[in-house]
C-alpha cells in the first residue's frame, strides 16, 4: 500500500507540462483530416515503456532541452503517441502505444522520464478490448470478492501501471466501473486470459450478447479458445465463475464430489481459498492461484501438466466499437 501511494503521488503531483512549446517552429502536426492538433505531453518521472517502439533517437539535447526536441519528434511521426526521454543521455524514444495500452510493459526506473498525451483516458485498451478487470497472482485477495465489489472503481491514471498492464508487480486487483455498468454496456464479447511473465498462455472469447457480468463465462457461450482443442466438444460439468466450493472460473468434466483427487480432470481455474482437499487446492499458494492446463486438452488437475499464470484479466467489446 506504501508502494501504490508513492506512485499515485508521482502521477498526480509531479505532472509538469511539457508542449506547446516550440523550438522556433510550433509543435504541430497536419492530422488526416486538415486540422492542426496540438499535442500536451504531461511527464511521469521514474516510469519507461518498454512495449512498442517506433524509433530511437540518441542524443537530442537541444538549446531548448532534449524533452521538447524529443517532443518534437514525436509530433512529426505519425505513429508516435507518446515518447521516453533519458536526461542523462539524452536519448528519445518514440512510442507507438501509450501507457493506457495494456501491451505497454511499463518499469520504474528513475533514469527515464515518460510523455504521454492521454490525460482524459479513462481506460486501458488492447485493440478495440476494454480492460474490466486484472487479477495478481498470490496478494491474498479473493478474485471473486473483488469482481463483486460494487462501486469500487479504479482509474488507470491515478494508478501505478504496473496493476493495468500485462506485466506488472501489483499489490491489488484491478476493477473498472465496466462491471457496475455490463448490462447497459452493449457487449458484443468477453474475452478471459491467463498470463504468465508477459505471454498469453490462455484465450477463451465469449459471446456477451445478453450476458450479466455473472454468468458470461459459460459452456454455451464460449466462442473460441487459443489453447484446448477437446474443450469445444468436452461439454465440461463445471464451467462457471462461481464453480464448485472456492475452485472458481473453474472449467472441469465429470460430475460433482470426487473424492478421488487425481481423477479430477479440467483445464482452468482460480483457487481463492485454501479450503478444500486435493492438492491443487491446498499447495498451490500463495493465493490467489490461476492455474491452467498447459496441454492441448485437459488435464488432471493434480498432475504437473497444471501450470500456473501470474495474471488473469478480463476484457469487453462493445457493439459500438466504442472505448468511452
Ligand atoms: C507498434 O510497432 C510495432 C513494431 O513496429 C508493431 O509490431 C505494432 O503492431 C505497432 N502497434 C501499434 C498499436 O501500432
Ligand atoms: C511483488 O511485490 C511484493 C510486495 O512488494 C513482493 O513481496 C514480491 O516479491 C514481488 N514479486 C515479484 C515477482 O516481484
Ligand atoms: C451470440 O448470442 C446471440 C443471442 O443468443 C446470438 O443471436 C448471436 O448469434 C451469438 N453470436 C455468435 C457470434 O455466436
Ligand atoms: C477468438 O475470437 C476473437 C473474437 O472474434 C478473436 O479476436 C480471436 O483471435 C479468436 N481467438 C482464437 C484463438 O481463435
Amino acid at each position: 500500500m506504501a508502494t501504490f501511494l508513492k506512485i499515485v503521488n508521482i502521477l498526480l503531483c509531479a505532472c509538469i507540462i511539457v508542449a506547446d512549446i516550440s523550438e522556433g517552429s510550433t509543435p504541430t502536426r497536419r492530422e488526416p483530416n486538415t486540422k492542426y492538433r496540438y499535442l500536451i505531453f504531461t511527464k511521469n518521472p521514474g516510469l519507461k515503456l518498454e512495449g512498442a517502439t517506433v524509433t530511437s533517437f540518441v542524443n537530442v539535447v537541444g538549446a531548448h532541452g532534449g524533452s521538447v526536441r524529443c517532443a518534437n519528434l514525436c509530433i512529426q511521426s505519425s505513429e508516435c503517441r507518446s515518447f521516453g526521454y533519458e536526461p542523462s543521455t539524452g536519448v528519445c524514444v518514440l512510442h507507438n502505444i501509450t501507457v493506457y495500452d495494456f501491451g505497454a510493459r511499463p518499469v520504474l526506473d528513475t533514469d527515464w522520464d515518460y510523455y504521454g498525451g492521454d490525460n482524459g483516458v479513462e481506460d486501458v485498451v488492447d485493440g478495440d478490448w476494454i480492460l474490466v478487470f486484472r487479477g495478481m497472482n498470490g496478494i491474498g485477495d479473493k478474485i471473486k470478492d473483488v469482481w463483486a465489489a460494487t462501486g469500487l472503481k479504479n482509474i488507470p491514471k491515478d494508478m501505478d501501471p504496473s496493476c493495468y498492464s500485462v506485466t506488472g508487480n501489483c499489490s491489488y486487483h484491478y476493477r473498472s466501473s465496466w462491471l457496475d455498468k455490463w448490462d447497459s454496456a452493449d457487449i458484443d464479447k468477453v474475452r478471459f486470459n491467463f498470463y504468465d511473465n508477459g505471454a498469453e498462455v490462455v484465450s477463451m472469447t465469449f459471446n456477451g450478447t445478453g450476458s450479466t457480468k455473472d454468468n458470461w463465462y459459460s459452456w454455451d457461450r464460449l466462442l473460441n479458445n487459443s489453447r484446448w482443442t477437446d474443450l469445444k466438444s468436452a461439454d465440461p460439468y463445471h464451467f462457471s465463475m462461481a464453480g464448485q466450493y472456492n475452485r472458481h472460473f473453474f472449467v472441469s468434466e465429470g460430475n460433482d464430489n470426487k473424492i478421488d483427487c487425481g481423477s479430477i480432470n479440467g483445464w482452468v481455474v482460480i483457487i481463492d481459498v485454501q479450503k478444500n482437499y486435493c492438492r491443487f487446492d491446498k499447495e498451490s499458494g500463495p493465493l490467489p492461484a490461476f492455474l491452467y492446463s498447459s496441454k492441448n486438452t485437459k488435464v488432471s488437475m493434480e498432475s504437473a501438466d497444471v501450470h500456473k499464470a501470474d495474471v488473469m484479466a478480463v476484457f469487453i467489446k462493445r457493439k459500438s466499437g466504442e472505448t468511452v
